[in-house]
């Protein structure tokens, strides 16, 4: 293993062989925590090539099950978010994408630093299963068309151990490592197609556009070599989408958006990326797949689908909650805002008990953020920002307030939707 770490620190390629040696080695508990940390540190100041990373995938890939949903018919989607702040997507596209026919199996994540995950959010509505067997999670695939469940057990244990070191050890950010990383999860669980929602800003892991088109071009790449269709969607996270950040305030802002009633940042995101599923999965044009998905929104299948899913699973929403104290925080100027730190947005919320500190912690599923005004908009003096929902812990105001920039002339506005990479 020290012979691996030196090559990689003198930036040599290394083989096959060698870093199979080093992952397969981790993973079965020969090399320890300080040596791996040692490799991922050099890997992420020297990088890998396009080979290192290309044979790290499949390392990853290989180290455990991989499963087969070949006897289900239809084409299989799946969508992947790298993660930002009331980033909600799945729970709503996963019912849009299922009312049309298309297959939507889906692995979610927990809650990550910053960001919030939908297994989390989807804990909020009392007794949904998030623990589903390989063979509930097919059943459901199956009969409701659309899934979504935790990853099981030894799906890319390679990937589970080496984040968790990565989270600890300052090397999360490395675009190869993100890569092999996401890729080897999406092409073990299944699916045909992969759509991923490249998140780019202050509230997401990739700061900058440039990052995100070299780790979206290495998706693509990657998804090619297996024969698996993948497209990256390049998109903004310079504020939390949509309004309503925390777990039951998100769960309830996606029911109103798949009822009709919500037309912001987060629909108009929504529209775009399950058109792009839909027209990957019926082969039709993407206009004429986003005419479907507006429809199956305005006719009610879609919010359909969603109580379908959420039953099947166990889920009862009437006796989901948000916190009690609810709290209006008021603008000490006035003017347009013209940037949000949605990482310290983002952290607020767990602070308040709506993410983990330390990875036992028990979730406040109610507590959260509404905005009332977002990017973009004029706010006066004394009128209400947001407002904010909490149980036990209290926040001080005036951390809120610091998060948003008050100007008085208005700043350049950035799209939402940057590039499709495929
Ligand atoms: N999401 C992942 O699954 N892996 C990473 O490395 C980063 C984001």
């Amino acid at each position: 293993m020290i012979t691996i770490i030196d090559k990689k620190r003198n930036k040599k390629e290394l083989t096959y062989e060698e870093m199979k040696y080093a992952i397969m080695g981790y993973v079965n508990g020969e090399i320890p925590d300080y040596q791996m940390s040692a490799f991922l540190m050099a890997i992420c100041i020297n990088g890998l090539s396009s080979k290192e990373t290309f044979d790290l995938t499949d390392i990853m890939l290989n180290s455990g099950d991989r499963i087969d949903l070949s006897d289900i018919n239809g084409t299989k989607i799946d969508k992947h978010s790298t993660g930002g702040v009331g980033d909600k997507t799945t729970l709503i596209l996963a019912p849009i994408v299922a009312s049309l026919g298309i297959k939507v199996p889906k692995m979610s994540g927990r809650g990550l630093g910053h960001t919030g995950g939908t297994i989390d959010k989807l804990e909020s509505i009392p007794g949904f299963k998030v623990n589903l067997t390989l063979e509930e999670f097919k059943k459901e695939l199956k009969e409701v068309g659309a899934v979504i469940t935790g990853q099981t057990a030894n799906l890319v244990p390679a990937d589970k151990k080496i984040y968790a070191l990565r989270d600890v050890t300052g090397t999360v950010s490395s675009i190869p490592l993100i890569a092999s990383s996401i890729m080897s999860k999406k092409l073990a669980s299944g699916a045909d197609k992969i759509i991923i929602d490249l998140k780019v800003g202050n509230g997401a892991l990739v700061k900058t556009l440039d990052e995100a088109k070299k780790l979206a071009n290495l998706m693509v790449r990657i998804g090619k070599k297996y024969n698996h269709e993948t497209i990256c969607i390049l998109t903004n996270m310079n504020e939390p989408l949509g309004n309503n950040i925390g777990n039951a305030l998100e769960v309830k802002e996606s029911i109103e958006l798949l009822k009709g009633n919500v037309k912001n940042d987060l629909y108009e995101l929504v529209i775009y990326i399950a058109s792009y599923m839909v027209s990957l999965g019926k082969k039709i044009e993407f206009e004429a797949a986003k005419k479907e998905v507006i429809e199956t929104i305005e006719n009610g299948n879609a919010y359909k689908k969603f109580l379908e899913m959420v039953s099947s699973q166990g889920g009862c929403l009437e006796e989901m909650q948000v916190a009690p104290k609810v709290f209006s925080i008021k603008s000490i100027k006035s003017g347009y805002i013209n940037a949000i730190n949605t990482e310290k947005l983002g952290m607020i919320v767990k602070e308040i008990g709506g993410g983990r500190e330390t990875k036992d912690d028990k979730i406040d599923y109610g507590v959260g953020i509404v905005l009332s005004k977002k990017l973009g908009d004029h706010v006066e003096k004394d009128e209400e920002i947001l407002k904010i929902y909490l149980n036990q812990k209290d926040m001080e105001i005036r951390k809120i307030l610091s998060c948003f920039v008050i100007e008085d002339e208005k700043k350049k506005y950035q799209p939402l939707i940057y590039e499709v990479i495929m």
